[in-house]
C-alpha cells in the first residue's frame, strides 16, 4: 500500500468485507506500537473480513477513512460502535479508534468520531463510550475536544513493561 502524502484528502465511509486484508495490516501496525491497546494482536484478515460480511447494521457501525493512493484507497484510520446487546443497554455503544501513525494529526480521528454520530441517532443510540489509557494525551485531548467527559477512572489498571497505567472511562451524550 502507498502511504498516504501528508495533504491527501480523505473520505469516511463504511468499511467493506473486501477492505478485511488491509484493515488486518493497519491494526497490526497500530497494535505493533504497544502503545495504546491493552491487547497485543489484533484480529486476522479472515476474522475481519468474517466480522464485516456478518455486520448487523443496527448493532455496529464500522467506519474507515480512506485516501486515494494509486489506482486504489490507503486506509487511514477505523472506528468501531458496537451497541451493547441487552435491552436496557442498547442506548449505548462501545467505541474502538485508531489512525495510522504517519496520518494523524490531519483530522481523521476527529472526523471518524463526528460520523459514528448520524448512525447513532440512526438506531437510537444516546450514549458513546469508550476506554482510553491515561498517558494517552492525544487521544485525551481529541477527546475532551469532541465533548467527550471523564465517567471514571479504572486506577492501575493495565501493567506493562513502562509501568501502571489507569484505565479512563468517557462518554458523550447525544440527546
Ligand atoms: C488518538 C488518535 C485516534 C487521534 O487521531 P488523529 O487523527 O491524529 O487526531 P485529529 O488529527 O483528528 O486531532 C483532532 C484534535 O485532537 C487533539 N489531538 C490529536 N492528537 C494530538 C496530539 N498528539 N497532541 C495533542 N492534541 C492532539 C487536538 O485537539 C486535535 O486538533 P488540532 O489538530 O486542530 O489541534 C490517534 O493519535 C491514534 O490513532 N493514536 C493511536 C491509537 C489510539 O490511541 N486510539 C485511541 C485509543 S482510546
Amino acid at each position: 500500500m502507498v502511504p498516504p502524502t501528508a495533504h491527501a484528502p480523505f473520505a469516511i465511509r463504511p468499511a467493506r468485507p473486501d477492505d478485511a486484508p488491509a484493515l488486518a495490516a493497519l491494526m497490526d501496525g497500530i497494535y505493533a506500537e504497544r502503545r495504546w491497546f491493552v491487547g497485543d494482536v489484533g484480529p486476522t484478515a479472515g476474522e475481519l473480513r468474517r466480522r464485516l460480511r456478518a455486520l448487523d447494521p443496527a448493532r455496529l457501525w464500522f467506519g474507515v477513512a480512506v485516501a486515494p493512493s494509486g489506482d486504489g484507497e490507503a486506509l487511514l484510520g477505523w472506528l468501531e460502535a458496537r451497541r451493547f446487546a441487552l435491552p436496557r443497554l442498547a442506548h449505548v455503544a462501545s467505541l474502538t479508534l485508531a489512525v495510522a501513525p504517519e496520518a494523524r494529526r490531519r483530522g481523521v480521528g476527529r472526523s471518524l468520531l463526528r460520523a459514528v454520530e448520524p448512525w447513532a441517532a440512526r438506531v437510537g443510540v444516546v450514549k458513546l463510550r469508550l476506554d482510553v489509557r491515561a498517558s494517552n494525551a492525544a487521544a485525551l485531548a481529541l477527546y475532551a475536544a469532541e465533548g467527550y467527559v471523564e465517567e471514571g477512572r479504572e486506577r492501575r489498571q493495565i501493567r506493562d513493561a513502562d509501568g501502571e497505567d489507569d484505565n479512563v472511562v468517557l462518554a458523550k451524550f447525544l440527546d
